[in-house]
């Protein structure tokens, strides 16, 4: 078993091992021995694990709730939210009781909000099915759903009191999540490691996922550790993320990914680099392979002035300039703030 600890107030562990949500109960009580657990999962995930986490758990003694969701992003809104911690409350789970989410993204991010602002705060744990949420987002604390104008604007950092990722169950995920998982994973790399992102490029990823699991959520441990509520540091983890938003808004959040959007705003954001001198040349086209290497997308269909154009639209949230994350090599991302009014020119268009 490999295992991580974050050292935030209140730090905790994240344990990496195959099969191991099958045992979750066991190493759940060794840090959460309450009486009540409210399962939170999807349509989705819960028919294939469901049973047999909430069977790991009844043993230890927990009596369990279970909150099923349709699977997809339409259901991180308020209103799911809502009905969750009304589910809560209607089976009386007190202040000492826990929320187990087990899913993806969008259940980790939804059932952590929920735990956040229960009673003003219960522990939860994160049991990550997808990729995306094993590299990156069952780490740290960010609890989040969506408003109408727009994704995860109305959340809460909320630290989970353990993760436990399994990598089994990307077995059941399609080709296509494990490529979306496989864009932060890159992301990564590009940031914070070159001997990450070298690995990821050199070898099958698949066959060595859970040291790029682990590599993963080591580096974001620190990240987070130096930066919590993402003041300076952390937003370095938004690398591609500014154009891949962007992206994702001009496709209405449904016929592209977040993993594709982000990848295809990593290579913009590193050929604009290349253009500025921030970046040295040759860095967006290695991107651009190992991200098709994973079979991902390297452009969009929206062209570049549309982009740039969405990017700038709401400057209600971004104030006068964006904080782009370029990088000056492999493995060393940096915060580039640009004002609103030079964004077009600095990106060529
Ligand atoms: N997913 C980016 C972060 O956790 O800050």
């Amino acid at each position: 078993m490999k295992k991580v600890r974050v050292s935030v107030n209140n730090g905790y562990d994240i344990l990496i091992e195959q099969g191991i949500i099958k045992n979750c109960g066991k190493y759940i009580k060794t840090v959460k021995p309450c009486k009540k657990v409210c399962l939170v999962s999807d349509t989705n995930v819960y028919p294939i694990y469901g049973k047999g986490v909430k069977a790991s758990l009844e043993s230890e003694g927990y009596e369990v709730f279970t909150f099923i969701f349709e699977a997809g992003e339409s259901s991180k809104t308020t209103d799911t939210v809502i009905k969750i911690v009304e589910f809560m409350s209607e089976n009386e789970l007190t202040r000492n009781d826990l929320a187990v989410a087990l899913g993806g993204g969008v259940c980790g991010d939804m059932c952590g909000f929920a735990a956040a602002i229960y009673l003003r705060g219960i522990d939860f744990v994160q049991l990550p099915t997808s990729l995306l949420a094993q590299v990156d987002s069952s780490v740290g604390g960010k609890t989040a759903v969506d408003l109408p104008l727009g994704k995860n604007l109305c959340g809460a950092f909320h630290q989970p009191c353990l993760v436990l990722i399994d990598s089994n169950t990307l077995d059941t995920l399609t080709p296509h999540f494990f490529s979306d998982g496989m864009a932060e994973a890159i992301k990564m790399g590009c940031i914070k490691s070159k001997t990450l992102f070298d690995k990821i490029e050199k070898n099958n990823a698949r066959e060595i996922i859970d040291d790029i699991i682990y590599e993963c959520v080591s580096l974001k441990a620190g990240v987070v550790e130096r930066d919590e509520k993402e003041h300076g540091e952390r937003a370095l983890l938004n690398f591609g993320h500014t154009a891949g938003h962007a992206i994702e808004k001009l496709h209405n959040f449904t016929t592209i990914s977040h993993g594709e959007a982000v990848g295809i705003g990593m290579v913009i954001v590193s050929k604009a680099g290349e253009e500025n001198g921030l970046t040295p040349h040759g860095t967006a086209d290695r991107i651009a392979a190992v991200l098709e290497k994973y079979n991902l997308p390297t452009d969009d269909e929206n062209p570049l002035c549309d982009i740039i154009t969405a990017m700038n639209a709401d400057k209600k949230r971004t104030g006068s300039a964006i904080k782009f994350v370029f990088i000056s090599e492999i493995g060393n991302g940096f915060i580039n703030p640009i004002k609103n009014e030079d964004i077009p020119s600095f990106f060529g268009v």
